[in-house]
């Protein structure tokens, strides 16, 4: 068992957030963009390029073997960690990366004139643009004021045309959680497959893939504390033994002749050339590291931050939150009265605070709300009630400045 998170001893773990920014404090708060790096993951990314560095699969030395051996080892806690089996894991650079091979791979083959994949109106660019890329329909079931999902009507919205449902676990420019396993079983009924983006969820929100018997899940190591450029694609066995392989090169083929190729098993079918091998250790790292703080106390602790900040930013005059569904994760949208989000965003940064402006790739969800940009606030497990006095202090500079 683990116990509550103790904010100072966490902080001592993440070496970044001693940095002074224009002489202040910082406090970190754009999460939902990247989240900062904790020794554990620093130092097994060193360890690894120190002590194991070589390519993996090819060769017989040592170093080859240590490097192959901490590569797969980090396959099997992954899997672990979202109670798949290795095979089912595929290794990407990102959650991006993971849905474009998913709509390659396994919808474009699938797909004939006018077959839709259903979304919502939250999704993040990366979910919309690979299925449109792919040849599909995009349509997206709508939120409410709240940005919560109109389940009734995205249900309404499932057809024979629907080849494929794709939904965020939970919305990077709201904080909604969605009712992944509700969708899931509902899809499934009427025969559709389900991929969940999880980018914004790792961090925050246990995931058993096998629970949700979901088809495809989609995450990236940087939002959960592990490196960038990383990130992994969870599918049922059966899809990625039906796919075909979208890259071709070293490691994903059995055979290779001038008349014709022969592809690996799964995954290593879709994992061509050099991996990023480093990124896979460091993500492995960082679930390690979560583990170990306890996802559960980890979400308690993100919670009472939550709703202090909600509480807090209410208080400020002229500042609207956009998004407050009632099952929210750590993400704070806003604008306000006075000042624009780019505005706020570079007074903040005068003050030590770091958060994300703009659109944040949901320039669907942006319209829905009749927006162009929002001001955003993100947690993460590190971030206390120090932190959102900070922000809340520069958002009294803002309505002082822009008065
Ligand atoms: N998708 C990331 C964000 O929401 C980059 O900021």
């Amino acid at each position: 068992m683990t116990g509550p998170i103790d904010l100072a001893r966490v902080r001592a773990d993440f070496p970044i957030l001693d940095e002074s920014i224009h002489g202040k404090r910082l406090a970190y708060l754009d999460n939902a963009a990247t989240t900062q790096k904790p020794d554990r993951v620093l130092r097994a990314l060193d360890a690894y390029y120190r002590h194991q560095n070589a390519n993996v699969h090819r060769a017989v030395h040592e170093l080859a073997a240590r490097a192959t051996a901490a590569y797969e080892s980090a396959r099997e806690r992954i899997a672990a960690w979202l109670n798949a089996s290795r095979d089912e894991i595929v290794f990407t650079r990102g959650t991006t990366d993971a849905i474009n091979l998913v709509a390659r791979s396994f919808l474009g083959p699938r797909l004939s004139a006018g077959d839709e994949v259903l979304l919502t109106t939250m999704e993040h660019h990366s979910n919309i643009v690979p299925w449109q890329l792919a040849g599909a329909k995009t349509v997206a079931a709508p939120v409410n004021e709240r940005g919560e999902l109109d389940i009734d009507a995205w249900r309404a919205m499932l057809n024979g045309r629907t080849k494929l449902v794709a939904v965020g676990h939970i919305s990077n420019a709201l904080g909604t959680i969605n009712p992944i396993a509700e969708l899931i079983a509902e899809a499934h009924a009427r025969g559709i497959p389900v991929l969940i983006d999880g980018a914004q969820a790792i961090a925050h929100e246990s995931v058993d893939v096998r629970a949700l018997d979901v088809d495809f899940y989609a995450a990236s190591a940087h939002k959960f504390y592990g490196p960038t450029g990383f990130g992994f694609l969870y599918a049922k066995r059966e899809h990625l033994e039906a796919m075909p392989p979208r890259d071709g090169g070293g490691d994903m083929i059995r055979t290779v002749a001038f008349d014709g190729s022969t592809w690996n098993d799964v995954p290593y079918k879709f994992e061509a050339g050099t991996p990023d091998i480093s990124g896979a250790i460091g993500a492995a790292a960082a679930l390690d590291y979560i583990g170990a703080l306890g996802l559960a106390a980890i979400a308690t602790h993100e919670h009472a931050v939550l709703d202090y900040a909600t509480e807090r930013m209410r208080s400020v005059p002229g500042l609207r939150l956009v998004g407050t569904a009632a099952r929210k994760s750590g993400i704070l949208s806003f604008v306000m009265d006075k000042a624009h989000p780019q505005d706020i965003g570079s007074v903040l940064d005068m003050a030590g605070v770091a958060i994300r402006t703009g659109h944040h790739c949901t320039m669907p969800l942006m319209a829905r709300y009749g927006l162009s940009a929002t001001a955003r606030a993100s947690l993460a497990v590190y971030n206390g009630t120090d932190d959102i006095d900070q922000l809340i202090d520069a958002l009294r500079t803002v309505n002082r400045l822009f008065a």
